[in-house]
């Protein structure tokens, strides 16, 4: 199966860029399943029902969240209403949605897509990510079960992130990371054939801080005092993500590509 996961969408830039590109590279690239994390779609913080639905529309089968996930109020009741939205599966015990989720491609393929928050440097406390994945991975074998899974771990730390690679590793599919919004370039097959990345990166205009219009995170930085709003840097943005082809029978990575289209970054994709 030829899957590819983009990471977290910034503000307008960002959607522009799915919009744009999404449907294109869907086709040349004949993907099979599309996974975009949306948690900052909507000026930077958390992602409107109406963002939701134009990215869907757009060609991604499911839409993860993060620690963002109920920034915008209608995320409380649209995600009860739409399935292929994902929410982390330690967020919190009354959350509305779900954390996990088997979703089917246009050739009737199971895939399984989870997403869990890390607990090294956030803002928040959030129960231990492991234990809710061990859940799931149990529940949901790659090569029995479902044809392939992907995980998407949200979370600041590197490290933290490697060890869920690490723990998924034989298990899942894919392990790709969010929510730092700059990719890393350790894309790489582990030893039991999963698929890793420790960030997938934004889709967002990167001539900025993390997405943000940098004016203000630099008098943040510089003076130790706040002036403005934070505000979704408007420049051409970049895709960012992952492109990973998998062995329908075993569930196992078999080709694992960084994905950078547009935008400021050196490119690349399965096309270059
Ligand atoms: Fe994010
Ligand atoms: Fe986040």
């Amino acid at each position: 199966m030829k899957i590819m996961f983009l990471g977290d969408v910034m503000g307008r830039a960002g959607r522009s860029a799915i919009t744009d590109h999404l449907p294109h590279l869907r086709k040349d690239w004949k993907l099979d399943f599309v996974v975009v994390n949306g948690e900052n779609a909507t000026n930077g913080s958390g992602l409107s029902a109406d963002h939701a639905k134009a990215i869907l529309k757009a060609g991604a089968d499911v839409v993860t969240l993060g620690d963002h996930a109920f920034d915008q109020r209608d995320m409380l009741s649209f995600i009860e209403k739409e399935p292929r939205l994902i929410r982390p599966l330690n967020y919190a015990k009354g959350a509305p949605g779900a954390g996990a989720r088997v979703f089917s491609d246009a050739r009737g393929r199971k895939v399984l897509v989870a997403q869990a928050l890390g607990q090294v440097f956030m803002k928040r406390p959030f129960d231990d990510p492991f234990s809710a994945l061990e859940t799931v991975l149990k529940q949901y074998p790659m090569g029995g079960q479902v044809q392939a899974s992907l995980i998407d771990i949200h979370c600041e730390a590197t490290s933290e992130k490697m060890a869920v690679g690490h723990y998924c590793d034989g298990r899942a599919s894919i392990v790709v990371g969010t929510h730092t919004h700059v990719p890393t370039a350790d894309a790489m097959i582990l030893p039991g054939g999963t698929a890793f990345q420790s960030d997938a990166g934004m889709c967002g205009d990167y001539d900025s801080v993390i997405g943000m219009d940098k004016a203000e995170p630099l008098r943040r930085f510089i003076t130790g005092m706040p002036k403005g709003r934070f505000n979704p840097a408007e420049g051409e943005a970049t895709l960012s993500g992952l492109y990973v082809e998998t062995d329908d029978r075993t569930g196992q990575a078999t080709t694992c590509i960084m994905v950078r289209q547009g935008g400021r970054l050196s490119q690349s994709g399965p096309g270059s």
